[in-house]
C-alpha cells in the first residue's frame, strides 16, 4: 500500500519522531557538505496549480541533494489548464514518478488526485492545510527551543487558513498548547477544534493570546484565491498584527515564525520579522531538510 501525506493524520507521532531525527541528521550532513545518495534512481514530479517559491525550490533541492531527480509542472502551461481531468493526470504521472507533490485548491481535488495515483502523493498546500510547512515550523521550534512538547504556540490572524488549520491538527501529534488569536469568522471549524481534544484555546483578544508564549506564528491575511476579499480581511484583522507590542508580552526567549511570503506592515511588522527573535529564515531552510526525511519515508518506506 502506498503511503500518502495529505494531512498530518496520515502519519503517526512515532513517524514524526523518526522523520525529525532523520532531518536533524540530514541537515548536519548538508552543513558538512557530505554527499547523501539515498534516493538515487528515484524521481519526484511536483505539480503546481498555485504560485510557489519555497515549496517548488525546496522539493527540487531535496530530491537532487539525495541523488534523485525531479520534474516540475505548472498547471497554467499543462493540459490541466485545457481541461484534462485530475484523475487522468495523476494516473499518467504515476507512470513516471516514485512520488508526486501536488499543490492545489480544494481538498476534494487533492483527494481525487491521490486516489488516482499509484504512487505516494504529498500535499504541497491546499485550502485545508499546509502540512509540510507545519512540520518545518515544529522542527524549527525543536531546534531553537529544544522540543515542542508542552510549549505554548500562538497563532494570530486568519486562524481558519490552511496554516491555522494544520497547526490545530498538529497539536494531536506533537502535544503542545495552541492559542488562536482571531476575530469571529476567522476561527477553524468547530469539528477541527473538537478533534484537538482541548489543546486549543481560542480568544478574540490578541493580548490575552500572546501572554507568556514560547512561539508566535502568523500568516498572510489573504491566502491565494481569496484576493477579492482582501479589503474586508485587512479591516477585520488589523488589530491582530504580530508587532513589537504583542511580542513584548510573550516569553523573553520566544521565537517568531511565518511560513512566508510575508507582507510587512500587514500581518507582521518589519521590526518583528527582521528582528532578533525571528526564526523565519531557518524555518524556510528547514522546509528542505524535513522534506528530505519525508521523501525518504514515503519512497523507501
Ligand atoms: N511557505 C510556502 O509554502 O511558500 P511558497 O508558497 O513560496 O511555496
Ligand atoms: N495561507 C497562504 C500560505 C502560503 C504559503 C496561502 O494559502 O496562500
Amino acid at each position: 500500500m502506498k503511503q500518502d501525506f495529505l494531512t498530518l493524520a496520515d502519519l503517526t507521532e512515532a513517524d514524526y519522531r523518526s522523520i525529525f531525527d532523520r532531518a536533524h541528521a540530514l541537515k548536519a550532513s548538508r552543513k558538512r557538505k557530505e554527499v547523501v545518495t539515498t534516493l538515487t534512481g528515484r524521481h519526484l514530479v511536483a505539480v503546481f496549480e498555485k504560485a510557489s517559491t519555497r515549496t517548488h525550490l525546496s522539493f527540487e533541492a531535496a530530491m537532487y541533494q539525495l541523488g534523485g531527480t525531479v520534474s516540475t509542472s505548472v498547471s497554467a502551461s499543462s493540459q490541466i489548464a485545457r481541461g484534462e481531468t485530475i484523475e487522468d493526470t495523476a494516473r499518467v504521472i504515476s507512470g513516471y514518478a516514485d512520488c508526486i507533490m501536488f499543490r492545489t485548491f480544494g481538498d476534494d481535488r487533492l483527494q481525487a488526485f491521490a486516489k488516482a495515483s499509484a504512487v505516494p502523493v504529498i500535499n504541497g498546500l491546499s485550502e485545508g492545510g499546509h502540512p509540510v510547512q507545519v512540520l518545518a515550523d515544529l522542527f524549527t521550534v525543536e531546534e531553537r527551543l529544544g522540543g515542542v512538547k508542552g510549549k505554548t504556540v500562538v497563532f494570530l490572524g486568519d486562524c481558519a487558513s490552511n496554516m491555522g488549520r494544520s497547526f490545530v491538527e498538529a497539536t494531536r501529534f506533537f502535544d503542545f498548547h495552541l492559542r488562536l488569536g482571531c476575530p469571529e469568522g476567522y476561527r477553524p471549524d468547530a469539528s477541527l477544534l473538537a478533534a484537538a481534544g482541548g489543546r486549543v484555546h481560542v480568544t478574540a483578544d490578541p493580548s490575552e493570546a500572546v501572554q507568556g508564549a514560547d512561539v508566535l506564528v502568523t500568516d498572510v491575511w489573504t491566502s491565494m484565491g481569496q484576493e477579492a476579499e482582501s479589503a474586508r480581511r485587512m479591516k477585520d484583522l488589523h488589530g491582530y498584527q504580530l508587532n513589537e507590542a504583542l511580542l513584548a508580552q510573550a516569553k523573553p526567549g520566544a521565537i517568531v515564525l511565518h511560513c512566508l511570503p510575508a507582507h510587512r506592515g500587514e500581518e507582521i511588522s518589519a521590526g518583528v520579522i527582521d528582528g532578533p527573535q525571528s526564526a523565519v529564515w531557518d524555518e524556510a531552510e528547514n522546509r528542505m531538510h524535513v522534506q528530505k526525511a519525508l521523501l525518504e519515508r514515503l519512497i523507501l518506506g
